[in-house]
């Protein structure tokens, strides 16, 4: 059973992850393209079932409490994974990370679903604060968060599967901030 709300926007239905969602979740993340974006911790090539054991290890024992990751579907399509939202409470230091299947891209749909979890995050989960990070030259990424209201940080030294990445943007939103942007 699933421990965190559903949320369902004018496209998109979001869900807590599930173990069966591994398969899913694998087939459209583990392409260069998507992850070469993302932390260095992550491996690249990626190993085949590798998706299944970060949600064993890293994700299901915190799911609800520390850490909260919902999976992203078409309204239509509610069996294919086409991203995800993943949220967690230390700061190390950003506090989220997305991704989004590369079909999908520029289409507004990551926007739309970090909204719901942004309401969640500061209404229900008690967050004051959020940290985010890109790589600097993610510009997709980076745009997401000017289009939900952050305010940008710094630049710092950071490392990420794409070795052509060698520093990341740090970027806050609090709660307040959150509020008067809504309210715009
Ligand atoms: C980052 C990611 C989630 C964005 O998802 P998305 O649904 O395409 O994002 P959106 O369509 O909501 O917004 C993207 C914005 O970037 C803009 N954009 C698209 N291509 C761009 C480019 N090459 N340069 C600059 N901006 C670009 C879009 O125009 C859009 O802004 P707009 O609404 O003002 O026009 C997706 O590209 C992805 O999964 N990338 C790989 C993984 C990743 O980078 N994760 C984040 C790590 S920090």
């Amino acid at each position: 059973m699933s421990q965190l709300p559903e949320f369902e926007t004018e496209r998109l239905f979001l869900r807590g992850v599930k173990l069966s969602d591994a398969e899913s979740y694998e087939k459209n993340f583990a392409h260069y393209e998507v992850i070469q974006h993302l932390s260095h911790h992550v491996p690249w090539p990626y190993p085949q079932g590798a998706v299944k054991s970060f949600l064993e290890t890293m994700v299901l024992p915190e799911l609800g409490t520390e850490r909260w990751l919902w999976v992203i579907f078409l309204k239509e399509n509610r069996n294919e994974v086409i991203g995800c939202v993943d949220l967690w409470r230390k700061g190390v230091p950003e506090n989220r990370g997305f991704w989004l299947a590369q079909d999908h891209w520029g289409k507004g749909y990551m926007t739309e679903a970090v909204n719901p979890v942004l309401e969640y995050a500061f209404n229900d989960l008690g967050f004051e604060k959020l940290v985010f990070a890109n790589a600097l030259g993610n510009a997709r990424s980076r745009r997401i968060k000017e289009k939900t209201g952050a305010t940008f940080l710094e630049t710092q030294p950071a490392r990420f599967v794409n070795p052509d990445y060698t520093e990341h943007e740090l970027w806050e939103l609090t709660k307040k901030n959150w509020m008067e942007f809504k309210s715009r």
